[in-house]
This record gives structure tokens, C-alpha cells and sequence, in this order.
């Protein structure tokens, strides 16, 4: 039988990222040119489970396609991963009529998007891929990670400068629990002699013999960039295990935190938001709900939300071989 969309809802879940924004304005926009009622759902699923929910017409989203964060703000809400929880934003839905919802944010969000549609069929769950981590498979972008990284490289860029006129070594500790895509491209971007991921065992011995014959050699560069989840512990274990053996060396660390999480997107951010946007709805509209849009090739893909979740990419040891030969 025909199943038809009554009304969408939008939300946005997990850690924010850059370019949020934008795809809320292509979800609502695409929607009410298409004459489908939109609901803004505020603090993720938290907003479904407490009923903070409006509609939202095209002036709701003026001006904030170039703002970072997200205007309807986002939580990782525990509630929602039991069934209670889950019954009473189900609840939610039916209230207001709404059967189709736009899920923005990373695995963890799609995760609970699949429980929500398995236990309640009547909902359809479209997922946008929006994560700084870029920590989902099955597309070659994911909303925010581009501006992420740039904000990390310009950062790093700076302390460059820093690092050269002392003559220091810099540990950088980027954003990424369980993703090292953030440190691999701002690493390979501004030079970094070491990359450590939370994918790759980390054999600090060698990263320590790298460093020292790097200062030897009286390299400019001695930089090494670490993901916050590497397989050695974070940025704070390898600075330590780096001052006991290179005493005399002169070193520094900086974790860059949450500013990779703010700040204007970048225009690839603010353009595969747009289009995700655009094809989340378009997605409902043809009634092929539990799937989440991602891009591959430059083309739209939709896979299974919850091959997002079992999934896991790896990072082709071939570019941990460039940042090596790059850098030696
Ligand atoms: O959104 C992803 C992420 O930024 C991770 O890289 C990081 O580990 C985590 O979120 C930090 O989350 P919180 O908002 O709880 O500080």
C-alpha cells in the first residue's frame, strides 16, 4: 500500500558540526517547496521525548546557511536509547501527525534512528551524514569535517611558525575518540613527521627514533599530530613518554579542542549540506525511508542507516607511508 508522508521532522544529534546549519535549510526549504509540513525538533532526540517541537517555514532558516553550531541545538540524549524513551518521542510523532524524520548527525544518532523505526514501523528515518569525524562509511564526505580539518591546519599552521623560531618538537592532540581521518589530513597538510590514529597500533619507539633523527639532521618541522582516541592513549601519555626519552629536547603540547567543532563552514560543507538536504526529503518523498544520505564519487548515495553503525572504515596504510616519505 502507498504510504503517505504526512510531515517531516528535523533534528540534529551528537556532537554539533559546521555546516549543520546548512543542511536545515535545505531539509525545511526542500520540504516546503514541496508543499510537506516541517518540524524543528530542538536538542535531538531529547526535543522528541520533551515535545519541543515547531514549524518551521522558509524564514526560519534565513540567514544561517554561513553559521556553525546549529540552530536547533543538540544533545546526546540517554534516554533515547531505551525503549521507554524511544515510546515516548514515538508518542511524540504520532501527536503531531508527523511520519517522516530527518536525522542529522554521526553513527551514534543512526544508531538510534534504526531502534526508533524497527520498534515503530509507521516512522521512516532519513539520516544525513553530519560528523567532524567523518567516521561513516559509505560516503566520501560527511557534513563538517572539511571545515574541521581546515581549522585544525590553520591552527597548526600557526604553531609552525612557533615551534620553528624555538626549535621545538609540538605534539598537536586533534579532535577524533574513535576516527583519525581529522589527524591524518591536517597532519599530511602542514608536514607532520608522526600521524597517530586510534586504527593503527602505535609503535612509539619508532615515532621517538623519527623525531630524534629529525633533530640530527636539524629538521625545521619536528610535528607530530594526535588523534584525542590514538591506539598510545592521547596527546598527554605521548608527550610524557617523549620528555622521558628526549630530555633535552625542548617539548610542547596543544590540544586543540572544540574551536574544530566551530566556526563559518566551508563552502564544500556548506554545498554537500545543501545537497544531502535536498535529497534527505526527496528520499522520504519516494518513500525510501531508513537509509542515509551520504556521497561516493561525487554522486548521491544511500545506504542502510545501520550499515553506517556496523561498518567500520580503515585508513589505507598507504597514506601513512606518504606522511612518512613526505616528511623524512
Ligand atoms: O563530534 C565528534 C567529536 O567532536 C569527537 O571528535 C570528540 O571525541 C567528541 O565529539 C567530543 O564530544 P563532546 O561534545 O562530548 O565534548
Amino acid at each position: 500500500m502507498e504510504r503517505k508522508l504526512n510531515k517531516i521532522g528535523v533534528l540534529t544529534s551528537g556532537g554539533d558540526a559546521p555546516g549543520m546549519n546548512a543542511a536545515i535549510r535545505a531539509v525545511v526549504r526542500t520540504a516546503n517547496y514541496n508543499n510537506i509540513e516541517i518540524y524543528g525538533i530542538r536538542r535531538g532526540y531529547q526535543g522528541l521525548i520533551d515535545d519541543d517541537i515547531f514549524l518551521m517555514d522558509n524564514q526560519s532558516v534565513a540567514n544561517i546557511i554561513q553559521r556553525g553550531g546549529t540552530i536547533l541545538k543538540t544533545a546526546r540524549c540517554k534516554e533515547f536509547y531505551t525503549s521507554e524513551g524511544r515510546k515516548k518521542a514515538h508518542d511524540t510523532l504520532v501527536a503531531h501527525g508527523i511520519n517522516g524524520l530527518v536525522i542529522i548527525g554521526g553513527n551514534g544518532s543512526f544508531a538510534g534512528a534504526v531502534n526508533l523505526s524497527n520498534e515503530f514501523p509507521d516512522i521512516q528515518c532519513v539520516g544525513i551524514a553530519g560528523t567532524i569525524d567523518k567516521d561513516i562509511s559509505g560516503t566520501d564526505y560527511t557534513v563538517g569535517f572539511d571545515t574541521a580539518v581546515n581549522t585544525a591546519v590553520s591552527a597548526i599552521d600557526k604553531i609552525r611558525d612557533t615551534m620553528e623560531a624555538h626549535d621545538r618538537i609540538f605534539v598537536i592532540e586533534v579532535m577524533g575518540r574513535n576516527a583519525g581521518y581529522i589527524a591524518l589530513h591536517s597532519g599530511i597538510s602542514t608536514g607532520a613527521s608522526d600521524i597517530l590514529l586510534p586504527e593503527q597500533k602505535t609503535d612509539i619507539d619508532e615515532v621517538i627514533n623519527r623525531l630524534k633523527e629529525k633533530e640530527r639532521r636539524k629538521k625545521l618541522v619536528n610535528l607530530v599530530v594526535v588523534a584525542e582516541g590514538d591506539d598510545f592513549g592521547g596527546g598527554e601519555k605521548v608527550i610524557k613518554k617523549l620528555k622521558e626519552d628526549m630530555p633535552n629536547s625542548d617539548i610542547k603540547l596543544t590540544v586543540l579542542g572544540h574551536i574544530q567543532r566551530g566556526g563559518a563552514p566551508s563552502s564544500l560543507d556548506r554545498v554537500i549540506a545543501s545537497r544531502m538536504g535536498y535529497h534527505a526529503v526527496e528520499s522520504l518523498q519516494l518513500n525510501r525511508g531508513n537509509v542515509f544520505v551520504g556521497i561516493l564519487n561525487n554522486r548521491m548515495n544511500y545506504m542502510p542507516l545501520d550499515n553506517a553503525i556496523k561498518i567500520k572504515s580503515d585508513i589505507d596504510q598507504e597514506w601513512i607511508d606518504i606522511v612518512h616519505i613526505l616528511a623524512s
